[in-house]
């Protein structure tokens, strides 16, 4: 499982950063894979409104949220929000990076796509301010919330804390360390014990993106699906992201990656192999499966349509078997 944290507070070493790590320990500890985008350190345009991805779905500026943010996003399945209070919201720095999100937003309620992370993605919210006000939080919650549905994530919590202003508050806190790991481990629980399988393919492109999609998408709660490629290509087929479309899946933002790196992240408990050929993978103890499916890249679009329906045929088998 992949817990991405967005780390909004300016300051270093400050109380936004000490949450935010202290939460990450607590997620690795239970088994998760993290990455935290600092996005003070990043190259991030805020918002133009050009309004094209409201009308084609994709952002025309070229960034970090483009080439970093929006894939890590996609393949999170915890998206942990963490920033001190300025000004009653989050600090303009993830704002301009919530306000990229409109191209998820507009995918979602434009385009009418579906991420297939949708069912199972949740959201976490750390923060903290100055102040003791009741209303301290009320801005970044409505503003987090908002974000979270833009995403496909279940906003599921939040630890905020009130009358911290020095930059060790964070960390001489009486009960955080214990309020944190509550919070990760309720977070996480129902990310544990699926089973781990990787969909391998020669390119990474089109079969078993789409085979992961599927999984993902039909049964996110029993697998966690990764796939990856012999031979990866340099980005997926758009031939095979119109044909997922016409599912209402969406496909976008999706890197193809290499076998080794797909089985680093997460060694699988069943491989399924459909066209790596002689560098299909061996994993010692893991269950082996073989699709034989043709290579759909360059073939007419109704040629990737039976191999797109043969796969998610396959997916569906594969669920009933493995119940
Ligand atoms: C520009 C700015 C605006 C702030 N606005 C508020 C505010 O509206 N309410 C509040 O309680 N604290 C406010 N604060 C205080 C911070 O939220 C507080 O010091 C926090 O602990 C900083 O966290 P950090 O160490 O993670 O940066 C503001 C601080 C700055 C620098």
């Amino acid at each position: 499982m992949l817990v991405v944290g967005l780390q909004g507070s300016p300051r270093r070493k400050g109380n936004t950063q000490f949450l935010l790590s202290t939460f990450m320990q607590a997620a690795e500890d239970l088994g998760a894979r993290t990455s935290v985008i600092d996005v003070t350190q990043k190259e991030i345009v805020p918002c133009k409104e050009y309004t094209v991805c409201e009308k084609k779905g994709y952002c025309p500026i070229e960034d970090d949220v483009k080439y970093e943010i929006y894939p890590l996003l996609r393949q999170a399945d915890v998206v942990v929000v963490a920033s001190p209070i300025f000004f009653y919201n989050m600090t303009a720095q993830l704002k301009a990076v919530v306000d990229r999100c409109q191209t998820f937003w507009a995918r979602k309620y434009k385009l009418k796509l579906k991420d297939p992370g949708a069912g199972m993605r949740r959201g976490i919210l750390l923060a903290v301010g100055a102040t003791k006000g009741k209303n301290l939080f009320e801005g970044l919650n409505l503003t987090t919330q908002y974000f979270f549905d833009a995403i496909w994530a279940k906003f599921e919590n939040s630890l905020t804390y009130r009358g911290i202003e020095g930059s060790k508050d964070m960390a001489n806190h009486p009960s955080v360390i214990e309020d944190v790991a509550k919070a990760a481990e309720r977070l996480l629980k129902p990310f544990q014990g699926r089973k781990k399988v990787l969909f391998a393919c020669r390119e990474n492109a089109c079969r078993s993106q789409m085979a992961g999609a599927f999984a993902q998408y039909l049964a996110g709660d029993k697998f966690e699906v990764t796939n990856g490629g012999s031979q990866p290509a340099d980005q997926v087929n758009p031939d095979m992201i119109k044909a997922m479309h016409e599912k209402g899946i969406d496909m976008a933002f999706r890197v193809p990656q290499s076998i080794e790196s797909a089985i680093s992240n997460n060694a699988p408990d069943l491989i399924v192999t459909m066209g790596c050929g002689e560098e299909c993978p061996h994993v010692p103890g893991a269950q082996m499966l073989d699709w034989d499916l043709p290579d759909p890249a360059g073939k007419p679009p109704d040629f990737m349509r039976a191999v797109r329906d043969e796969i998610e045929n396959n997916v569906k088998n594969l669920i009933k078997e493995l119940k």
